[in-house]
Order: structure tokens, then C-alpha cells, then sequence
């Protein structure tokens, strides 16, 4: 047998660091704007991210407290999901400052609003790829013995997508050429996702 360190979470993990986090990931990143109901802008960045249905596109990400960005969507019901690319990696990580409410995080993190299509908070114009979102569900998380915690999934549907032309080869979306940069565990470890690291297997029929 090989040899295993083995845990229950709620007895702690026994290691320096938790791996949690390093073992589920990398994890795109979810670098989410909004508009809060006085106006403010807002973007900041969650890693507990990802997309969960096709028709319609579902996407969600989990706020671990009562942050700006939920409490922003549960007062509007919109959202935008901003790509992070290894050039806008510096910017989305000033972006998670804990800041006042009233501070404008796209000047904080020195990226440019762009007026949305559908909804009222901005993209960020720096970024290749963005998708407009409203508000489907916001989920309040409990654990296996149905208490309640502070973590609030929040759910939206995308209701309009801008990709920059140069990621479309053929109109077919190069995931690697947008150079997506990915959240991995510990303080600081990140990914950026590189074309060599593809392979394809199709699936059984
Ligand atoms: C890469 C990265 C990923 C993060 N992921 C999460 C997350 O999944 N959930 C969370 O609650 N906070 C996460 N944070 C921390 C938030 O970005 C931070 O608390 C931020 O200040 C929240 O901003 P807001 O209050 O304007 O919404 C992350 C930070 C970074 C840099």
C-alpha cells in the first residue's frame, strides 16, 4: 500500500500549509464586476469559480463572508465575469484589496470600464473575453450536518459574451492563445495555461 497522509478536515489537515486549494486546481478565476446600487464599480477576484450548464450558460463562484461583489448582485441581480490573462494577472490581484465599499476597484487595479451590452456594470476593456450575467440563484452553502455557513454561491446566467476576434482561429476559441492564468494553492501559486499543455482524447461511443 502506498504510504498516505490521511485526515478528517474538521480535525485539521496536520500539514503546514492546507491542501485544499492546491489539490483542486488550478482554478480559472472568476474576476467578477459589478455595479453597486449608489453607482460604485466593483471587481474583485474568486477562484471558488467555475461554469455549470450549457442552454442556458450557467456560471457561479463562492463568497466566502457577505462581500461587496454578492451583496452588489443581490441588490442589482447582474454581474459581469471578466477573463484574466497573464498581463492582467498584477491587475486582478490588486483588485482583491480589502477595501471600503466606496473604492472604485477598477481605478484601484488601474484597468478601464467598459459599458456592457445588456447589464450595468462594466467589463473590464483590458480583458479578451467577458460575459454579461444575471442572477439566478444565490445559495446560501451548509455542511454534512446542515448547518449553515457564511458562503454564498451565487449563481447567474450569461446573457451576452464578447470574445476579441484574434482568440477566434477559424471561429473556433483557442483557450490557450488568450494565456488564461489560473489560481493554484498557498499564498501565492498561479498557473498560466500554455498551448504545449494540450492533448485530446475523444470520448467513447
Ligand atoms: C486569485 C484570488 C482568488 C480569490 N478567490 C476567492 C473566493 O473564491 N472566494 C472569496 O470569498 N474570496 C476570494 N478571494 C478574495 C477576494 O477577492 C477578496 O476578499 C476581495 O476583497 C473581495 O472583494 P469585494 O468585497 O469587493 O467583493 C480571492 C482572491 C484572489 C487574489
Amino acid at each position: 500500500m502506498p504510504d498516505r497522509h490521511s485526515y478528517e478536515p474538521r480535525h485539521g489537515h496536520g500539514l503546514p500549509h492546507d491542501p485544499f486549494n492546491a489539490i483542486v486546481g488550478p482554478r480559472p478565476i472568476g474576476w467578477i464586476s459589478t455595479r453597486a446600487a449608489d453607482g460604485t464599480l466593483n471587481l474583485a477576484p474568486y477562484s471558488f469559480f467555475n461554469a455549470f450548464n450549457y442552454t442556458p450558460p450557467l456560471i457561479g463562484f463562492a463568497s466566502i463572508g457577505w462581500k461587496d461583489t454578492v451583496r452588489n448582485i443581490e441588490q442589482t441581480g447582474e454581474f459581469v465575469w471578466n477573463l484574466t490573462t497573464r498581463p492582467l494577472a498584477e491587475a486582478m490581484n490588486q483588485s482583491c484589496a480589502a477595501v471600503p465599499p466606496e473604492v472604485d476597484e477598477f481605478q484601484l487595479a488601474g484597468v478601464t470600464p467598459e459599458a456592457s451590452q445588456i447589464v450595468a456594470p462594466p467589463r473590464v476593456a483590458e480583458s479578451p473575453v467577458a460575459f454579461e450575467c444575471r442572477l439566478t440563484q444565490l445559495i446560501r452553502l451548509q455542511g454534512a450536518d446542515g448547518n449553515a455557513v457564511d458562503t454564498w454561491l451565487t449563481l447567474g446566467e450569461v446573457v451576452a459574451v464578447h470574445i476579441d476576434r484574434h482568440l477566434l482561429v477559424d471561429g473556433i476559441y483557442d483557450t490557450a492563445a488568450a494565456r488564461p492564468v489560473m489560481r493554484g494553492g498557498g499564498p501565492a501559486d498561479y498557473f498560466e495555461l500554455d498551448p504545449a499543455a494540450r492533448f485530446r482524447m475523444f470520448r467513447p461511443r
